[in-house]
């Protein structure tokens, strides 16, 4: 079983939106794949996403694992795509890390949250986890509306702990869309979502191969 967390300290940055996308991403790209989407929020934003989701599209499993944990997790799952939520610090943080094998931490280009997720990382070096390098963590930059890069900083100390940034993803309507009916990006035609599908592609490839495992 392969496991994925999406997490930031932060709310709003984009954590349901590419912890559904990823689920609906491996659920649609092979026959037969068991994957379950655990919703650690209590918003329960991403059980309210699999709730619009089309019956005649890939299955994906929900736990509401703020509820429940992962008590309910099938061991025949061979994907697991945890959404976390915000203001998870101190021993929530490390009780949290305790599921993942690989964290997601996806950041908005505003020099405020860049600020706030430099912090973050810091506090995630510090849980003995990520000390041992039992997990392994990369930075996905949303909601990117400038063709120039203010993620310049950022990079630098990203460079210096060598977390990848995965990639940018735009700013784009088609991620309301996507989340209003259920889907995720690589769901919608290809006419409305090629360009998205195209920032997707570094972040699947390196989700799918070994540099996601620790
Ligand atoms: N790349 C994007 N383009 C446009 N809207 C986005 C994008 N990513 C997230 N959003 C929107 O931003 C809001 C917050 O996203 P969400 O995934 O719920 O964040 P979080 O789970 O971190 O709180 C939602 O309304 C979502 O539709
Ligand atoms: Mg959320």
């Amino acid at each position: 079983m392969r496991r994925y967390m999406v997490l930031n300290a932060k709310g709003g940055v984009g954590k349901s939106t590419i912890a559904t996308s990823i689920a609906a991403y491996f659920a649609s790209q092979w026959e037969n794949v068991n994957v379950t989407l655990a919703d650690f929020d209590p918003q329960q934003s991403s059980m309210d996403w699999l709730s619009l989701r089309p019956p005649e599209r890939p299955a994906i499993t929900g736990i509401n694992a703020y509820r429940d944990g992962l008590k309910g997790l099938s061991p025949a799952t061979d994907f697991l795509v945890m959404d976390a939520r915000a203001s998870t610090h101190g021993p929530d943080l490390t009780a949290l890390i305790r599921h993942a094998e690989t964290i997601l931490i996806p950041v908005l280009p505003s020099t405020v949250d860049m600020k706030a997720c430099t912090r973050f990382i810091e506090e995630l070096q510090k849980v003995g986890r990520v000390e041992r390098k039992e997990v392994k963590i990369a930075v996905i930059a949303n909601r990117v509306r400038e063709t120039y890069s203010v993620f310049g900083e950022l990079q630098e100390y990203l460079d210096t702990l060598k977390i990848p940034c995965l990639g940018h993803l735009r700013d784009a309507q088609n991620y309301v869309r996507a989340y209003t009916r259920g889907l995720g990006i690589h769901e919608l035609p290809p006419y409305l979502a090629w360009p998205d599908w195209e920032q997707w592609e570094p972040i699947v490839k390196w989700l799918e191969s070994k540099r996601s495992q620790p």
